[in-house]
């Protein structure tokens, strides 16, 4: 791929923390594009609202979840899945914004994945209270690309544990402008969100955002 179409000059990640082989954390590395990427995020959200989905154990989430892109992941009581079409609008997902594609791009190949061609961004919602279970991202067709995922908004404490449930976890504070890079070695460790602690983000207000890029297909 031409990586000139999706030339960036304002990526520069503040600096890069690895948390272990093939996982990374590229701090700040979306600040530049903050207003950008939470006014894309208004605009898809008017299309395809946020929604609590319920897990095939039928628990309620407590994040609210909307999707961007040629798929996007939901669940219910039949399952975990990717699909082209948002199951109450029964439309497309609307586009991926050329300035996330743009950004999940570079944050890979800055990770050292260079051929990240994302067709999915699961766009995550968290209030005060909202967590994420530890989880493995195991619903695409190819490991052998990474997962992206950019937090905005309030900060949170992002775990990460290994190829099994049990293993130990460490835990990353993420916050505003944050991106995560994960995959190789690292693509099915375990991971989550602890529950979001009470605040107030001068762009955000009372929630986190976060944008999870992935090739699902
Ligand atoms: C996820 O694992 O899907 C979400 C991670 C996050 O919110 O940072
Ligand atoms: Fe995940």
């Amino acid at each position: 791929m031409n990586l000139d179409l999706f030339a960036h000059p304002d990526f520069h990640p503040s600096w890069r923390e690895d948390i272990c082989p093939g996982a990374v954390v590229l701090r700040g590395a979306a600040l530049a594009d903050e207003r950008e990427l939470l006014k894309a995020i208004n605009r898809i959200a008017i299309k395809a609202p946020f929604q609590y989905r319920a897990t095939p154990g039928g628990y309620a989430m407590s994040v609210a979840m909307t999707n961007c892109g040629e798929l996007g992941w939901v669940t219910d009581r039949q399952g975990y899945r990717y699909q082209t079409t948002s199951p109450e609008t029964r439309k497309q997902w609307p586009p991926m914004p050329d300035i996330f594609r743009t950004l999940a791009i570079h944050a890979a190949k800055e990770a050292g994945f260079d051929n990240f061609l994302p067709d999915a961004c699961l766009i995550n919602r968290y209030q005060p209270g909202a967590k994420m279970s530890l989880h493995q991202d195991k619903d695409e067709d190819d490991f052998g690309q990474p997962i992206v995922s950019i937090s905005l908004g309030l900060p949170a404490v992002f775990q990460f544990g290994g190829l099994e449930r049990s293993d130990p976890t460490l835990r990353v504070n993420l916050t505003h402008g944050d991106i995560v890079v994960w995959g190789g070695p690292a693509r099915l460790r375990y991971h989550g969100i602890l529950p979001l602690k009470v605040g107030e983000h001068p762009l955000t207000g009372q929630y986190r955002f976060n944008l999870t890029f992935r090739k699902a297909h």
